[in-house]
């Protein structure tokens, strides 16, 4: 949301100012904050989320600076060839060692809604393409259901439990799962209530993908 009552510059000028302030917030509730995050950090999760600025991973969360190691793009998509994406999910799950995945889609995603239309908008309608699969995938549920949003917030739902899905089929996932407990999850966040909505898709066992994709020498 930008804000009105600002011009462009003030509304620019504005983050530096609420950054003073969040300093001195943070060392009244503890004046050791800053020293203590400055020695590292131990997140217990990855959070996969989309770059929608309306989903913020630490505040929908409650959580604080250090809690939550995040990757975010448009539509939330795992994507193996995406160095960027890998690159996070090593450190993540190997230096790191979290606990757990989060990939967090969120209903009215325009990401989505873009893949379910037939409009070229440009760059990104490359990177949402596969939606369009995961769509034809669904083809049989996702057309039974009459009400456009409705539909668009089902395959949100699909989109996020397809990523997780991917996650579990990348071997460094599956190497971690050889040694120790990472369990993935997928979760919808409601822009209309603010609400995260656990889909209950967990994958934290290499049974819990297919045979074809369980590698058997890692
Ligand atoms: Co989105």
């Amino acid at each position: 949301m930008s804000n009105n009552q600002y011009t462009a510059q003030e509304n620019y000028e504005r983050l530096l100012q609420n950054n003073k302030q969040f300093v001195v917030d943070k060392l009244q509730e503890d004046p050791a904050f800053f020293d203590k995050l400055s020695q590292g950090q131990s997140p217990d999760f990855l959070w996969v989320g989309c770059s929608d600025s309306r989903v913020p991973a630490n505040q929908i969360t409650g959580t604080d600076s250090g809690e939550i190691f995040v990757h975010r793009n448009v539509a939330n998509i795992v994507d193996i060839n995406d160095m960027n994406f890998l690159s996070v999910l090593h450190y993540s799950v190997d230096v790191l060692k979290v606990r757990h995945i989060i990939v967090c889609g969120h209903y009215g995603c325009g990401g989505v809604l873009a893949a379910m239309g037939r409009t070229h908008i440009g760059m990104v309608n490359h990177w949402i393409s596969r939606i369009k699969d995961i769509y034809l995938k669904h083809e049989g549920e996702l057309n039974a259901i009459v009400d456009e949003k409705e539909r668009g917030d089902r395959l949100v739902e699909l989109n996020v439990t397809e990523q997780v899905r991917n996650l579990a089929k990348i071997p460094m996932v599956q190497r971690a799962w050889k040694k120790r407990e990472l369990s993935i999850h997928g979760w919808v966040y409601g822009l209309s209530d603010g609400l995260l909505k656990d889909l209950n898709v967990v994958q934290e066992d290499l049974n819990d993908i297919e045979k074809i994709f369980q590698y058997e020498n890692i």
